[in-house]
């Protein structure tokens, strides 16, 4: 009895909300796009566990042109065999089931938790991302997240041209849907900073760093090429942490952490740097989405322990060492970190 009094007290001390994409979250840990943001079951135990959003898995452009053709082969089937009309539909219904299960999985989505709900869009095409952005929207989406997963690899398109192609649809987009739109990029932009803030003037409500690539590996024995999903580890968190730094003081619209938050002590880490949540793939894969109570608890204890009493007061209170002169302090620490390895190991 004592224990759960202590605890109430406890948590009543800690104040973890915040806000993201203008959204008022309970806490900074997000559930990011993945396999087990795509079942409800598993969304009702995230909320459960604390969840404070979640980003469904994305809707790939691929699957959706995989429907528009399939409805294609649908309706010539249907005018080949004659077979138009009434009875024709439920056919088309049936090929074009990619679209339909996804909006179906945001409306089951929004019906089963009172958290916010972010869907997910993977492409690079204007007409793919007005027709999917606005049925996600009348489907109760909260936000949308846009997963700008391309890889750069035409010679002749300079990084100019492509960052401004995909800025120009951000622009397009954000005009025309009135839910708010976050980008998730890669960390392979040329120029992350100036991109960024291009970012935030299309429209962004907010930017998630960083979506992970999944690099193709060979195979010696068969010589066949092996797609390899690997699960981030909690060093991968460097890479946002730092960029996250640099950029707080550039933007006022939101900054979602993600790649290498394992632990509640990651999220105060990428909190601390600046950013606006924290969100979590590879650990609630590898630990079971319970996992998102044990890193509550580890936030709350780190917080209680450094006598700091809300998530407000902490963000990007450490992004200054790094966001000063982030050249210089890039080579500073590089030069004292191999000499401070050279005597370790010599
Ligand atoms: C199996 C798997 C599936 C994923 N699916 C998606 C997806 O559909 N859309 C998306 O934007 N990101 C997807 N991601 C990327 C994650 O949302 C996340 O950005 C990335 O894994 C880095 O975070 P982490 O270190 O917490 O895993 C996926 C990641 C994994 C491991």
């Amino acid at each position: 009895m004592f224990a759960a009094v202590r605890a109430a007290h406890h948590r009543g001390m800690t104040d973890l909300r915040t806000n993201y994409l203008g959204l008022s979250l309970r806490s900074p840990i997000v559930a990011s796009a993945g396999p087990h943001t795509g079942d409800l079951d598993l969304l009702l135990e995230l909320e459960r566990a604390g969840a404070a959003a979640i980003v469904l898995p994305s809707l790939f452009e691929e699957q959706v042109e995989g429907d528009v053709a399939a409805v294609d082969r649908a309706l010539d089937e249907q005018l080949a065999t004659g077979n138009g009309g009434a009875a024709g539909v439920p056919l088309v219904d049936e090929y074009n089931a990619g679209a339909d299960d996804y909006l179906a999985l945001v409306e089951a989505a929004k019906a089963s938790v009172d958290i916010p709900v972010i869907a997910s869009l993977n492409g690079t095409n204007i007409g793919y991302w007005l027709r999917y952005a606005r049925l996600l929207e009348s489907a109760g989406a909260d936000a949308v997240e846009l997963n700008l997963y391309s890889v750069a690899a035409d010679p002749i398109v300079s990084s100019v041209t492509l960052e401004s192609e995909h800025t120009g649809l951000v622009a397009v987009l954000t005009d025309d849907i009135s839910i708010p739109v976050a980008v998730k990029i890669s960390p392979f932009y040329s120029s992350i900073a100036s991109f960024v803030v291009a970012l935030q003037a299309a429209g962004a409500a907010g930017v998630v760093m960083f979506n992970r690539f999944y690099m193709p590996d060979f195979d010696l024995d068969t010589r066949a090429v092996v797609p390899r999903i690997s699960l981030s580890t909690p060093e991968d968190l460097r890479l946002p942490l730092r960029w996250i730094a640099i950029m707080r003081e550039h933007l006022a619209m939101s900054i979602g952490a993600s790649s290498g938050v394992h632990s509640g002590f990651d999220v105060a880490k990428a909190v601390l740097a600046g950013a606006d949540v924290a969100m979590a793939t590879s650990a609630l894969l590898r630990n079971g989405v319970g996992h998102v109570a044990t890193m509550e608890e580890q936030l709350r204890d780190w917080m209680k322990e450094q006598q700091i009493t809300s998530v407000d007061e902490m963000r990007g209170t450490m992004r200054r060492p790094v966001a000063a002169d982030p050249a210089a302090f890039e080579r500073a620490n590089y030069i004292g970190n191999l000499a401070a390895y050279s005597l370790r190991t010599s």
